[in-house]
């Protein structure tokens, strides 16, 4: 864990938090109601490593989003909370997650503050019983009152999970990443930054392939997400005899008052209804957000699920129009812009390139890593 503060720290973290976007990426957006500043960013960085807010102890988030892996849990599948317990989903980069205008893979969640909420009381994370326990040990820390009094002017015992939330939301603000080779070729005309495979990937991404209608690109950033929900056959195709079954049964399980962010963490085929859960629209059935593409080399693998090893493997799936065996029927609620590709050999290799392409700086080291890890695993499945 780092120290809180230190002189230098400050010194950095200043520069980091005022500094202007990466190359490629957009001006961060900062809620007018939560300003980032050194002192705040330093303690949500702290709670952020702080495995004593979960039942067992030896959990936090960065165990789930670690600096080493993009802040994913790679190679893993699903993630793994206390006691090794699975849930059923992916863990998605925090890397760029302050620019999403909506948080988890259904969007349940509006922001990075709410968001913090979650993780340590659900079950199959940090399992906290209530926010209370945590609050408790925060109250009980000299490290701890000093920071929330010198950034909140909060005195031990008012400190609420409002503080603690805004404070981690900060931190992660400060995790965003762009400056890869793309960034470097499309946005910084830098000629030689990317090779000619990955050129031909870009080409691909924009025409045959038709990848950039959801991972969007602008004239002057890239994001990679249309902030949307899509259906692309990616878990739902492994329920579609059972869809309305199980939609019925979530709905009336709702109706009753279930906590969502569980019940989807709890049960896989709950999970694979998507957007669904959260908007009730049939439209939205099997429907995900559309996730960055920013540093995906480094955070196999892939999909809500996870069930998808290598960016080739991805982009087969695209190929055969949203089946990941091309035998497999089609489901009911495909998005529209999801159909077979017909692209060769060369193109599904240009695109893995092209993808390659989008690492940040920073993360550089942790993608040659990542490869290693997905070989060990023998692939994810
Ligand atoms: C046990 C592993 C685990 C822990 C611990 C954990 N997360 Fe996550 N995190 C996940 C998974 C899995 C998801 C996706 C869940 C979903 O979409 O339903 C996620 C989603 C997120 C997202 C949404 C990103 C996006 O693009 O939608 C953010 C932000 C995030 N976590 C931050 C945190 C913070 C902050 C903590 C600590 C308070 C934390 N996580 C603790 C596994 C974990
Ligand atoms: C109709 C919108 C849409 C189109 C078109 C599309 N994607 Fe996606 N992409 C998504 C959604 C939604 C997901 C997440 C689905 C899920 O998890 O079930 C996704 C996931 C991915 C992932 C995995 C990301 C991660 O973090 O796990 C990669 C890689 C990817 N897409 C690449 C591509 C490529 C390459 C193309 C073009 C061949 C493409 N996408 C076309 C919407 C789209």
């Amino acid at each position: 864990m780092k120290t809180l503060i230190t002189a230098t720290g400050i010194l950095l973290l200043t520069t980091a938090a005022l500094a202007e976007a990466p190359l490629g990426l957009p001006e961060l957006p900062v809620p007018a109601g939560n300003p980032q500043t050194p002192a705040k960013i330093a303690l949500g960085e702290r709670l952020f490593n702080d495995q004593r807010f979960s039942a067992t102890g030896d959990v936090s988030c960065a165990t789930c989003h670690a600096p080493d892996k993009a802040f994913t849990d790679s190679p893993l599948r699903v993630s793994e909370g206390i006691r090794k317990l699975t849930g059923t989903r992916n863990a998605p980069t925090v890397v760029n997650a302050a620019y999403g205008k909506t948080q988890f893979w259904d969007g349940r969640s509006p922001d990075l503050e709410d968001q913090a909420l979650h993780p340590f009381l659900n079950p199959v994370e940090m399992a906290l019983p209530n926010h209370d326990a945590l609050l408790a040990i925060v109250r009980d820390d000299r490290q701890y009152t000093k920071a929330f009094r010198d950034v909140f002017d909060l005195k031990a015992s008012d400190i609420t999970m409002r503080e603690v939330t805004m404070a981690i939301a900060a931190f992660e603000r400060t995790q965003i990443s762009g400056d890869s080779p793309f960034d470097r070729w499309y946005f910084g005309d830098e000629e030689g930054a990317i090779g000619e495979a990955a050129r031909r990937g870009f080409a691909v991404f924009l025409g045959n392939g038709r990848c950039v209608s959801c991972h969007t690109v602008e004239q002057d950033h890239a994001l990679f997400t249309d902030h949307k929900f899509h259906n692309i056959g990616v878990g739902i195709n492994d329920i579609q005899d059972r869809v309305t079954d199980l939609a019925r049964a979530f709905q009336v399980a709702k109706n009753k008052g279930i906590d969502v962010d569980v019940a989807v963490l709890a049960d896989a085929n709950t999970s694979h209804l998507g957007r669904f859960v959260v908007d009730d629209e049939l439209s939205s059935m099997g429907a995900f957000k559309t996730p960055t593409l920013r540093n995906i080399a480094v955070t196999a693998p892939y999909m809500h699920d996870g069930s998808l090893a290598t960016l080739r493997e991805v982009v087969e799936h695209y190929n055969n129009g949203g089946v990941t065996n091309p035998d497999d029927p089609v489901n009911a609620f495909l998005s529209g812009g999801i159909r077979p590709l017909n692209l060769t050999e060369q193109e599904i290799d240009d695109l893995v390139a092209f993808m390659e392409a989008l690492t940040s700086p920073q993360f550089r080291a942790a993608s040659a890593t990542a490869a290693l890890a997905v070989e060990d695993t023998g692939g994810a499945r």
